[in-house]
């Protein structure tokens, strides 16, 4: 695989990162996962400036604008040849020359990567049978609507749902749905009501969801929904870039509807893989 990093573009195994990276010793970084669907790049515009916003939010400069990343990806999707999948960006604060909570000097160049993973999305056999998801606490910092790699607890929730025989976790804050480990959370209640978490400082503001929510057919309500509603839901369903609409199923053991996909839901994945094709 051929991966960009500061500028070249190299084998993976020879790109090479200083252990004061900021990225690595802080966290000090943001990225974005974009999708590649028949080897094009899927909600390109919205990625880019969620980038940029989250970039602008920590104060990380110099990074690539957006005509630099369509050609970085363009490069890498040819070299790779990657007709489905994902491309990974991530920029840090850069490689300081020693460990220190104090931002080093504005002139420190920011690290910037990029590389491909080659994935089957449209027919993802995990959509055909739909995801069982477990709710825990959201125990994120209170800025989960910039795209920071602090990805402990993300990962750290998911290996724990699969060691309880499910497949993800939403989370919870007081009792209220805020959103899925890596994916916004969506419900369909009985009387026909999309729900969905609004945009605030709770949850990551996906890219994908904005994309899919002017494709539904039912009226959309933007409000906190709690654990029971989930529970109770006609249908329930998460959205990301890696997963674009995903059915779940079954929550905290109950299953939604009658523990299959719903309709409506896999209505709205393949108006999503339609639109994005
Ligand atoms: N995750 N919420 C969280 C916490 C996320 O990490 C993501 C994306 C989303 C969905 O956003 P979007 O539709 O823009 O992908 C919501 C990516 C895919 C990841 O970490 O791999």
């Amino acid at each position: 695989r051929t991966i960009y990093l500061n500028g070249h573009f190299v084998p993976e195994t020879e790109g090479k990162v200083s252990v004061f990276d900021r990225g690595f010793l802080f966290a000090d970084a943001v990225y974005e996962v974009v999708s590649v669907l028949y080897g094009k790049l899927v909600d390109f515009d919205g990625h880019v400036q969620r980038l940029a916003r989250s970039l602008g939010e920590i104060g990380i400069i110099g990074a690539p604008d957006a005509d630099d990343w369509l050609a970085i990806c363009r490069e890498l999707v040819a070299r790779n040849n990657l007709k489905e999948g994902m491309i990974y960006w991530q920029v840090t604060r850069g490689s300081p020359e020693d460990r220190d909570f104090v931002f080093p000097p504005a002139d420190t160049l920011p690290t910037v990567l990029a590389f491909t993973q080659s994935r089957t999305l449209a027919d993802n056999p995990l959509a055909q049978r739909g995801i069982r998801v477990i709710t825990m606490p959201d125990l994120r910092w209170g800025r989960a609507d910039i795209k920071t790699t602090q990805l402990l607890y993300a990962s750290l929730m998911k290996n724990e749902a699969i060691a309880r025989g499910a497949d993800d976790a939403w989370m919870e804050r007081n009792g209220w749905i805020t959103e899925g480990s890596a994916q916004n959370a969506h419900i369909i209640t009985h009387a026909g009501v999309l729900i969905t978490h609004p945009l605030n400082r709770e949850i990551l503001h996906g890219i994908t969801r904005a994309s899919v929510l002017p494709l539904v057919a039912q009226r959309i309500e933007e409000r906190p929904f709690s654990v029971s509603e989930a529970e109770q839901a006609a249908e329930a369903f998460v959205s990301s870039a890696s997963g674009f609409v995903m059915p779940v199923v079954q929550i905290n053991g109950q299953k939604i509807g009658n523990g299959q996909p719903g309709s409506a839901t896999v209505q709205l994945r393949r108006a999503y893989i339609d639109w994005a094709r």
